[in-house]
């Protein structure tokens, strides 16, 4: 029988289940234009408004993972990791964890994404180091893993085709913040790497897309629900986003951050990032079968970031991709902000509370992030945090020190920086850094408790 669009809008408005066949032909419809965009912009209101079922979710990730090319690494011989996050402030933990990983004997197809509202992008942090190419085919990715076990790349035009469709529909009618939507956008991506292990790094707290933890949760089980169905080894650690991970926030500033401690160069400010670093990639060690328990391959992954396997591995992988690396010599010399400011404590305290956003968007606005999609980032902008949440602070020494490419970028990050950071009489208990672990054991558990919507 003949499937109409505006009959498949209503059953989904009336509450009712797709079949898989109703949701390949939405997608297909999607992926080729032929079904209009008020029609697919009513389905996914209704999609938002009514929820998926899990099988229906499942269906959604497949049908858009087959929309267009997938990768196969079989011929690579290697069983195949990534991790993903759901975005957050200084998070620079792909450039760890992908030559930690491909250092343990796996290989790491990383497609990663560009700066997205307040949360900074794997590939414009990439793209500072000159050469570097981000947009590599499928098979180009498949020899620069032959050769060094890690590529990260962006996106290509043929893979998942019916997800930009409807991202950017999303984007534009208010349906993004779906976690059913969420998970088959995210799940189909990564599957079409067709990986053997999935790590899923979900924020959670102020600097998170989803703030409520109960809302983290249960997406982190639907993606652990879909990877797992699909075939895919998955588990997700719920991490905290309450305040910008690591010492920097920015583009070249966290390639700097990374290559310290991929050269063993530790700083208070940054265990965090370490610390959040090592079990995720102790965990993709795991799941990619490298240990026998991810306590294990965390041991695994601390053990090779200290022999510097992970810094060649990097390098490498940089230098295949056409980046110059003869910059890693000495990285802070390579840091050429036009103007630097220090933003200083306006009373005596401890550093009580952060809003992770606001501090996202200040990162942005000096020129880390875009306006419009296409426009061009700021290599050298970002900010470097001098205190960490329940630190003493003191009235007139710097909180945090601004990078920007002019003068006036300063203004706007500044006003955001004074609501953020608030300095109060007490410090306030920090929360744990890795606050759950949804596994393919328990996370039956999350899913019923958390039902949605
Ligand atoms: N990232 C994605 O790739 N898709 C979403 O829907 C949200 C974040």
């Amino acid at each position: 029988m003949t499937m109409h669009a505006v009959d498949l809008i209503r059953k989904k408005r009336d509450g009712e289940e797709f079949t898989p066949e109703e949701i390949r032909f939405l997608v297909r419809g999607a992926a080729m234009e032929t079904i209009p965009e008020e029609q697919l912009a009513a389905w996914l209101m209704a999609a938002f408004l009514r929820g998926l079922s899990l099988a229906e979710v499942d269906a959604l990730t497949t049908a858009m993972k087959l929309s267009g090319e997938v990768f196969d690494p079989a011929p690579l011989g290697r069983f195949a990791v990534d991790k993903h996050s759901t975005g957050g402030v200084g998070d620079k933990t792909s450039l760890l964890v992908a030559p930690i990983a491909a250092a343990a004997g796996l290989v790491v197809p990383m497609i990663s994404g560009r700066a997205l509202g307040h949360t900074g992008g794997t590939l414009d942090k990439l793209e500072c180091i000159p050469g570097y190419r981000t947009q590599l085919s499928l098979r180009e990715m498949e020899q620069v893993l032959a050769k060094v076990g890690a590529s990260i790349v962006g996106q290509t035009k043929s893979l998942v085709p019916a997800d930009r469709v409807l991202y950017a529909l999303r984007d534009r009618t208010s349906t993004v913040e779906s976690p059913y939507l969420i998970c088959a956008s995210i799940m189909s991506k990564k599957l079409a790497a067709g990986l053997n292990g999935l790590v899923l790094d979900v924020k959670t707290g102020s600097g998170a897309f989803l703030r409520r933890k109960e809302d983290a949760l249960f997406l982190a089980a639907l993606m652990v629900e879909t990877g797992e169905r699909a075939g895919t080894r998955t588990a997700a650690l719920l991490t905290n986003m309450e305040q910008p991970l690591g010492r920097f926030a920015g583009n070249w500033v966290e390639v700097q951050e990374s290559l310290d401690l991929l050269s063993g160069r530790r700083h208070p400010l940054n265990e965090d990032l370490r610390e959040v670093s090592l079990a995720l990639a102790g965990w993709m060690i795991f799941l990619g079968d490298a240990a026998k328990t991810a306590a294990a391959g965390r041991q695994r992954a601390e053990d090779i970031l200290e022999s510097g396997q992970a810094l060649r591995i990097f390098t490498d992988m940089v230098e295949a991709q056409g980046g110059d690396t003869s910059v890693f010599a000495e990285p802070e010399k390579f840091h050429r902000p036009a103007v630097r400011r220090d933003f200083l404590a306006d009373r005596s305290g401890y550093l009580a509370h952060v809003d992770c956003t606001l501090v996202g968007w200040a990162v942005q606005r000096l020129g880390a992030g875009r306006e419009r999609a296409g426009d061009p980032v700021f290599a050298h902008a970002g900010l470097e945090m001098h205190a960490k949440l329940g630190d003493k602070v003191k009235v007139g020494k710097p909180l945090c020190t601004l990078y920007a490419d002019f003068d006036g970028r300063l203004t706007e990050p500044e006003i955001l920086l004074r609501l953020a950071l608030v300095i109060a009489d007490e410090p306030t208990p920090a929360e744990p850094l890795i606050q759950d672990i949804i596994t393919a054991s328990n996370r039956k558990q999350y899913l019923e408790a958390a039902r949605h919507p």
